[in-house]
């Protein structure tokens, strides 16, 4: 049976770090919405054009242009067997479309895993990442240093620092995130969801209870 999870949680919970270990261990793909937008961007396509100015001021991309991307690479056959959603769903439309599109296809959501971290931990764990331009692997130099020091572990690519990861977007995001995201704790709480995980451990330690949610 597929199995689908979305990981929640602030701009800098720890999402795409723990879904690239998470996807790797479980062999599902890990789709990041955020990741998708950057590609484009660096490619210059028509999608990076219209998304580079909301994710230059922290603003969430546009739910039409957000949900047809996202439901494209979910309609592409390695996501038959599930997939770990990063970044998506981010607003109550985006959370209709996807259960509307999963539920067209016979699939559902398994659960909605929460990294809760407190806003004063994001800002220290953003304005010190590291993100490899190949695939948006994250390091930081007091949490997750690269064995490296300006190269990425797994394929060897340049680091560099996100646009959006300077202070007054990061300030930006969260409240976007406080905004228009948060609400979907509760939509996805009345479902039953949801489970709350506490990001503010040590990395391998949220993979650890992340991995009592996530099935294998
Ligand atoms: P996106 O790329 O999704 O950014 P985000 O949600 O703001 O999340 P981040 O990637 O910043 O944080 P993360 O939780 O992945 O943390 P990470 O693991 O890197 O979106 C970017 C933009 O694209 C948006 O602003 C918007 O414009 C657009 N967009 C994307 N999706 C969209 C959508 N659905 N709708 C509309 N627009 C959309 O970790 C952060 C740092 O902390 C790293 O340095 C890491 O090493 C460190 N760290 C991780 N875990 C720990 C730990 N446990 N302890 C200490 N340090 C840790
Ligand atoms: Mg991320």
């Amino acid at each position: 049976m597929a199995k689908f999870y979305i990981l929640v949680g602030p701009p800098g919970a720890g999402k795409g770090t723990q879904a690239v270990i998470i996807a790797e261990k479980c062999g599902i793909p890990h789709i990041s919405s955020g990741n998708i937008f950057r590609e484009n961007l660096q490619n210059e396509t028509e999608l990076g054009k219209k998304a580079k100015a909301f994710m230059e001021k922290g603003e969430l991309v546009p739910d039409d242009i957000t949900i047809g991307m996202v439901t494209d690479r979910l309609s592409q056959p390695d996501c038959e067997q599930g997939s770990l959603l990063d970044g998506f769903p981010r607003t109550p439309a985006q959370a209709e479309a996807l259960s509307a599109f999963l539920e067209q296809h016979g699939k559902k959501i398994n659960a909605v895993p929460l990294i809760d971290v407190p806003s004063d931990e994001l800002i220290e764990r953003l304005s010190g990442r590291w993100t490899c331009k190949a695939e948006g692997h994250v390091y930081h130099p007091k949490f997750k240093p690269p064995k490296k020091e300006g190269f990425c572990d797994l394929d060897d690519s340049e680091l560099y620092q996100r646009e959006d990861d300077k202070r007054e977007t990061v300030e930006q995001r969260i409240r976007v995130y406080n905004q228009q995201t948060a609400p979907l704790i509760e939509y996805y709480e009345k479902k039953g969801l949801l489970r709350k995980i506490d990001g503010s451990q040590k990395i391998e330690d949220v993979t650890s209870d992340l991995l009592k949610v996530v099935e294998c």
